[in-house]
C-alpha cells in the first residue's frame, strides 16, 4: 500500500486537526468583534507549513485566511483589527528551492483582506519568535492573541514555553501533540538507556519531576498531561482541556487547549461538541460525548451531588461546574429543566427578583440559587 507523506499531504486527522482550529477561530473572531475592550487581536502560526499541501488541500495558513475575510463579509463588511503572524523555517518538501514562508504568502496574497487586518511573514526558529510574539501582545493596548502551535513532533516544545505564552492573561494557547508517538517511550524516560531523545525527557520532567508516573495506556498518558499542565499552569488560573483524535494504525493526537478566559474555554468546548455532532469518518474522537449520550454519562448524577454538598449552589457556580466536567449551558440547562419538572430542584432569588430562567450562562446579570429537594 502507498503512504502519503503527512508532510505533503493533508491526512485525514489533520483535518480534523485543521477544522477544529478553523471553527475555533471563527467563533473567537465573533466573540472578540463583540467585546468592547479588545482593541487588537493577534493571531499567531509560528510553524505554519507550506501554505497548500498536494492535491490543493489548504493548509492552516490559508484556512486562517479565509476565515477572516468570511467574518469580514459576513459581519456587513466589517473585521476587528487583526494582525496576523506566519512564521516557518523550512524549506518547501513540494517546490524545490522555495521557502515554505514564501509559498505562504504567494498564496496568502490572493485572498482578500480587510485594511485593517495586517499578516506578517517570518522564517525565524519558532524559540526565537515565540518571545517577539508574546511580547507584542503584551504590549499592545487592550489586544487578544491566539496561538497556533502544530509542530510535526513535539521536539521544540516544551511546557515552559506555553506558560510564557500564558502569562499575560490575555491570550489563548492551541498546542498540538503527537499523543501516542511520546507515550511509546514515555514509561521509560528514567532509564539509562532511554532511546525516546532528550527533549521527550525534559518534557515530561518539567511537568512531572524527575519521578513521574507509569501511564497506562495512550488515554491515560493525555489524561495524566492535562491534569499535570492545570497543576503547573493553576497559579496563572488557566483552564487546560484537550480534544483526542485517533487515526488508524492506533495513533492518537491531541490537541491542548489553554486559556485563562472561561468564554474562551466555553468557545471551545462548543467547537468540540460542534466536531462531535459532525462526526467525520476516518478519526474517532474520544471522550466527546454526543448530547444523547448526556443521559448515560454521569454528569446529571456529578452535578447533583455538586448541588447537595451545600445549602444551594448559585447559577454562576453551576455554569462553571458545568464547564470544567465537559458540559456547555444548554446541556446543564436540560438537566435542570428535567429537574424542575420532577420537583428535585429548587430556584430562589438572591437578588430581589423574580426567578424566571436559569441563567446558566457567561457573566449573567442575575444571581439565581439551586437548592436540591429530591435527590437522584
Ligand atoms: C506540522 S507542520 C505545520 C502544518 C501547518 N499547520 C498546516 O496546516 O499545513 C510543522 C511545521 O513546522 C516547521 N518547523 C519545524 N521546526 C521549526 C522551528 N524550530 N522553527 C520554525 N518552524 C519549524 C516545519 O517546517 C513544518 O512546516
Amino acid at each position: 500500500m502507498n503512504q502519503l507523506d503527512p508532510k505533503t499531504h493533508l491526512l485525514e486527522h489533520s483535518e480534523a486537526k485543521l477544522k477544529l482550529y478553523d471553527t475555533y477561530l471563527a467563533k473567537y473572531l465573533n466573540i472578540l468583534a463583540r467585546t468592547p475592550y479588545v482593541e487588537r487581536i493577534f493571531v499567531f502560526d509560528l510553524l505554519c507549513g507550506e501554505g497548500i499541501l498536494r492535491e490543493n488541500a489548504k493548509g492552516s495558513p490559508i484556512m486562517a485566511l479565509e476565515t477572516i475575510k468570511d467574518h469580514y463579509y459576513s459581519n456587513n463588511r466589517s473585521c476587528p483589527n487583526i494582525t496576523v503572524w506566519f512564521n516557518d523555517i523550512g524549506q518547501s518538501e513540494i517546490e524545490h528551492g522555495v521557502l515554505k514562508i514564501d509559498r505562504v504568502k504567494r498564496f496568502g496574497e490572493k485572498i482578500y483582506r480587510p485594511q485593517n487586518v495586517n499578516v506578517e511573514f517570518f522564517q525565524e526558529d519558532y524559540e526565537s519568535i515565540y518571545p517577539k510574539a508574546v511580547q507584542l501582545v503584551n504590549s499592545t493596548y487592550r489586544a487578544k492573541g491566539l496561538f497556533f502551535i502544530d509542530p510535526y513532533g513535539y521536539k521544540a516544545i516544551k511546557p515552559e514555553d506555553i506558560r510564557n505564552m500564558l502569562e499575560g492573561n490575555n491570550t489563548e494557547v492551541l498546542l498540538w501533540l503527537p499523543a501516542s508517538f511520546m507515550y511509546r517511550f514515555a514509561n521509560s524516560v528514567t532509564r539509562s538507556d532511554f532511546k525516546g531523545g532528550e527533549p521527550l525527557r525534559e518534557f515530561i520532567f518539567s511537568l512531572f519531576g524527575s519521578n513521574p508516573p507509569t501511564f497506562k495506556s495512550v488515554y491515560d498518558f493525555i489524561e495524566q498531561i492535562t491534569g499535570s499542565f492545570r497543576a503547573y499552569l493553576r497559579e496563572l488560573g488557566i483552564f487546560v482541556d484537550t480534544f483526542t483524535l485517533e487515526r488508524g494504525g492506533g495513533n492518537v493526537y491531541s490537541l491542548f487547549f489553554f486559556t485563562s478566559h472561561i468564554k474562551g474555554y466555553e468557545t471551545m468546548l462548543a467547537t468540540k461538541w460542534d466536531m462531535d455532532e459532525n462526526r467525520g469518518k476516518g478519526h474517532t474522537i474520544d471522550k466527546t460525548l454526543s448530547f444523547s449520550e448526556i443521559q448515560l454519562s454521569a454528569y446529571p448524577q456529578k452535578l447533583m451531588a455538586f448541588i447537595a454538598s451545600t445549602e444551594y449552589r448559585t447559577n454562576a457556580e453551576i455554569y462553571k461546574f458545568g464547564l470544567e466536567n465537559g458540559f456547555l449551558p444548554k446541556h446543564t440547562n436540560n438537566v435542570l429543566r428535567k429537574w424542575k419538572k420532577e420537583g428535585r430542584c429548587e430556584l430562589i432569588s438572591l437578588d430581589g427578583q423574580p426567578v424566571r430562567g436559569n441563567h446558566i450562562e457567561y457573566n449573567s446579570s442575575r444571581r439565581v440559587g439551586f437548592k436540591v429537594k429530591q435527590n437522584l
